[in-house]
């Protein structure tokens, strides 16, 4: 049997999109800032997770000018627990240039936007035909399309996109990919048919333990800061430290209180 042509895989992504495609709260929306808000907190973070997350944020602030007014402390505090809050800050920071400025022609140029979020605004709220290339995506190419992304039939920028993210997160992922229990790329795939998934597999930067890290010690010190509004200094003077530098948290005396 001829091999499939390539050309074959997208429409099959699509088709396998359309009919299976997780319905997802920042999938019924184009509004670029609903989609900033949502790709920065999946950056670093599931699905799963992310979802009730989104869904207080839009409630909470549904506009770039809403979130551009809030207190920082308060955005803080509807991030915790998604972790790393750097983006929170950026985020809101990207949000007051968007309401005082409007979107810059170069996405780029806003605060925690780089190549991968600014591909993300222009495919999953403009529509256009660019590729959100993330972990997973970078994978998907790795393994499926090796020769180059195929291309991307008109007006199917959007879905190609989202159809990625789901193909990664569901069949083609870095441990135990479904390859054979019914992953719907699967014919044609040069890296199963070679046997070579694992090998195809790009190789993510080892992450340091969480346990013990700084990172915990500074996402301890910030919970306790956005219940209890102030905390000594002395509880972890190193992690108290780390966000002030950051701007995450603010001094007064020896606490530590919310930034405003
Ligand atoms: N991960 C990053 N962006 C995503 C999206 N739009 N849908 C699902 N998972 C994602």
């Amino acid at each position: 049997m001829p091999a499939t042509p390539p050309g074959d895989a997208v429409p099959r992504l699509l088709e396998w999109f359309a009919a299976e495609g997780a319905d997802l709260p920042w999938r019924r929306t184009r509004d670029r800032y609903a989609v900033l808000v949502a790709e920065v907190q999946l950056q670093s973070t599931q699905v799963a997770r992310v979802i009730p997350y989104f869904e207080a944020w839009m409630e909470r602030w549904p506009t770039a000018r809403s979130l551009a007014d809030a207190p920082l402390g308060e955005v803080l505090t509807l991030w915790h627990g998604l972790g790393y809050p750097r983006r929170a800050r950026n985020l809101q920071a990207a949000a007051r240039v968007v309401a005082e400025h409007g979107w810059p022609e170069r996405l780029t140029d806003l605060p925690g936007v780089g190549p991968y979020t600014a591909a993300a605004i222009r495919c999953f709220a403009d529509g256009e035909a660019v590729i959100p290339v993330d972990t997973n995506v970078e994978r998907i190419l790795s393994r499926r399309f090796p020769e180059g992304w195929p291309g991307t039939p008109d007006g199917q920028g959007w879905a190609v996109g989202q159809a990625l993210m789901d193909l990664g997160r569901l069949w083609c992922t870095a441990r135990a990919p479904g390859c054979d229990g019914g992953c719907p790329l699967r014919e044609g795939c040069p890296a199963a048919d070679a046997g070579a998934v694992e090998e195809r597999t790009p190789r993510k930067r080892p992450q340091g333990r969480y346990e013990g890290s700084m990172r915990q010690r500074r996402g301890v010190l910030l919970g306790r800061l956005a219940q209890d509004r102030r905390v000594p200094v002395s509880v972890d003077p190193d992690a108290a430290e780390a966000l002030l530098a950051d701007g995450l948290a603010a001094r007064e005396g020896a606490d530590l209180v919310p930034v405003s």
